[in-house]
């Protein structure tokens, strides 16, 4: 066993806890709080509940991406990123951005007092809002894990 294959290990082991983490938020605990919590605590619940999981989602992330460069590294596949039937690696790092601004700079920043202040106005817009959102990240994620499969397995050349 070499390092690539470690790498490689650690990659999908920190994608499934990650993107298995957005996938039970997005398909259980969202809609089950649109079915049995009032409007006006919904959010609130939601956040306790997450923040949890924000904090691990946060070490995923950055194995992830570790791991990932890493293998981009040791395959010498930067020169992938010009190539369009390499598409998927645009949207692994692509996706990988989107989380790590989230977690890393939007949330601690503003999307957290942003999110409190509009549901204080309108709490069931707030809360739909939120689930379009984790519903298209989790879209995005599925698509990206297919395609990535898919192409580290030679599909696309
Ligand atoms: C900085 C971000 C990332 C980089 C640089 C990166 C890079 C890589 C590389 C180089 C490979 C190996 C490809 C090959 O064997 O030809 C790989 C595999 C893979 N990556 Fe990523 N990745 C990143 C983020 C992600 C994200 C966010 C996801 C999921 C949403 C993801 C899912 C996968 C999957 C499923 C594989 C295929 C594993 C296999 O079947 O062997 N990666 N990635």
């Amino acid at each position: 066993m070499d390092d690539l294959t470690i790498a490689r290990a650690l990659h999908v082991l920190s994608i499934v806890h990650w993107i298995g983490g957005v996938a039970l938020v997005t398909l259980v605990i969202l809609p089950g709080l649109t079915r049995s919590v009032e409007a006006a605590q919904r959010l609130s619940l939601f956040e306790t509940m997450e923040r949890r999981f924000g904090g691990q989602a946060r070490l995923s992330t950055l194995v992830a991406g570790a791991s990932g460069f890493y293998m981009t590294h040791r395959l010498d596949g930067w020169d992938r990123f010009a190539d369009p039937a390499f598409w998927w690696m645009h949207a692994m790092v692509l996706i990988w951005a989107v989380f790590t601004f989230v977690l890393f700079v939007a949330e601690p920043l503003f999307l957290h007092r942003w999110f409190q202040a509009r549901a204080a106005r309108d709490p069931e817009g707030t809360f739909r809002l939120v689930q379009r959102m984790h519903t298209m990240l989790l879209t995005a994620s599925a698509i990206t894990i297919a395609g990535a499969v898919l192409g580290a397995h030679g599909a696309f050349y």
